[in-house]
């Protein structure tokens, strides 16, 4: 059994299906806006590929969750049948993180293909803000398509980066948003990534200050941390359950269980490792895979969330 000293295996495996993406948020990328980024790479692994690839490794660790993740996934054009091909490896729940700009196009296409749960990444309701934060101009389209998805029956959360002066305002207007649509919220503190390695602090907005900002209008208390998740979740006298990802201020490391898949093939045991170890070619080779799977189970950071000079969007956020 593989394990290190903390316990800790890996149990969820987040699968990058590609860079690109249709937004271009702030704390993503600080590059110039091009039509290029919007589409996937030409050289990433086929779907065939990610499933032999994904088919060993929930050998050797019994997976329970993938969760498929980008850049943007839903780009990726062939995600039905990946989906399709996950669940009959025996996979039981697959989730997607997702912008949601596809979603209304593709939710009923994702579900019937098996996908369990969807995280919508949703950093404001405000138009301009929105506009400011990420480029472009489709939060209609968004908002249009977390509803559907609801519509038709499929589990839905937002993640919202909280930042000082640019959505900081958004935490409660998002909070009625997700209330009056009785789905979950998970507020995040920005993370050292990619171009805001050494000046994320900018922007950063404690989970302190986020309950400080919730306060304002609402009572609430801690509920019971789950072992080995993102969120720490609290809950509203209004029985509103909202969750905070707390990497700076209250990291989760300690517990954590989650191995990355990049588009490529190569693996990673920790968001803050920028060496991948490529697997794409020795998957099938049970000894190679398990000192591959070692050696990215000795990455993981003890407590600390340490970051790294790569975006999340290469990586799986
Ligand atoms: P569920 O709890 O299953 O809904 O999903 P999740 O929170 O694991 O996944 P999601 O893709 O919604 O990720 C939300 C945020 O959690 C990401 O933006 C990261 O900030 C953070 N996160 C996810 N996995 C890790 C991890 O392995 N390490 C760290 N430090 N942060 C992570
Ligand atoms: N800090 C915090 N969250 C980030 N995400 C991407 N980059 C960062 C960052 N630097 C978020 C996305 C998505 C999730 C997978 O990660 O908004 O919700």
């Amino acid at each position: 059994m593989l394990n290190d000293k903390y316990g800790r295996t890996f149990k969820t495996l987040r699968v990058s299906l590609t860079n690109a993406c249709n937004l271009f948020c702030n704390y993503c990328t600080n590059q110039p806006v091009t039509e290029k980024t919007v589409y996937p790479e030409s050289n990433i692994l086929t779907t065939k590929e990610y499933i032999k690839i994904i088919k060993s490794l929930h050998h050797k660790l019994n997976l329970e969750t993938v969760r498929l993740t980008g850049g943007e996934p839903l780009l990726y054009k062939d995600i039905v049948n990946l989906i399709e091909g996950i669940r009959e490896i025996g996979i039981k729940k697959v989730k997607l993180t997702t912008n949601a700009v596809f979603l209304k196009e593709k939710a009923v296409s994702l579900k019937n293909a098996g996908i369990t749960n969807i995280n919508v990444s949703l950093d404001s309701i405000d138009p301009e803000s929105f506009f400011i934060i990420s480029k472009r101009r489709n939060l209609k389209k968004i908002l249009e398509g977390i509803d559907h998805a609801l519509a038709i029956g499929l589990p839905v959360k937002l993640n919202t980066v909280v930042m000082k002066g640019m959505n900081a305002d958004q935490i409660l207007p998002l909070l009625d948003f997700a209330r009056e649509r009785r789905i979950s919220i998970r507020f995040l503190e920005v993370m050292k990534m990619g171009h805001l390695h050494n000046s994320y602090k900018e922007i950063y907005f404690s989970q302190k200050e986020i309950l400080e900002k919730i306060a304002e209008r609402h009572q609430f208390i801690p509920m019971d941390r789950e072992h080995s998740a993102t969120a720490t979740y609290w809950i509203t006298d209004k029985k509103q359950v909202f969750g905070i990802i707390a990497n700076e201020s209250h990291p989760f490391c300690r517990d954590c269980n989650r191995l990355r898949l990049d588009s490529y093939g190569n693996i990673y045991g920790c968001l803050s490792n920028d060496d991948g170890i490529s697997i794409k070619d020795h998957s099938d080779d049970s000894l190679k895979l398990e000192y591959s799977l070692k050696q990215a189970l000795s990455q993981k950071q003890e407590v600390q969330f340490a970051g790294s000079v790569m975006s999340m969007r290469y990586i799986g956020g």
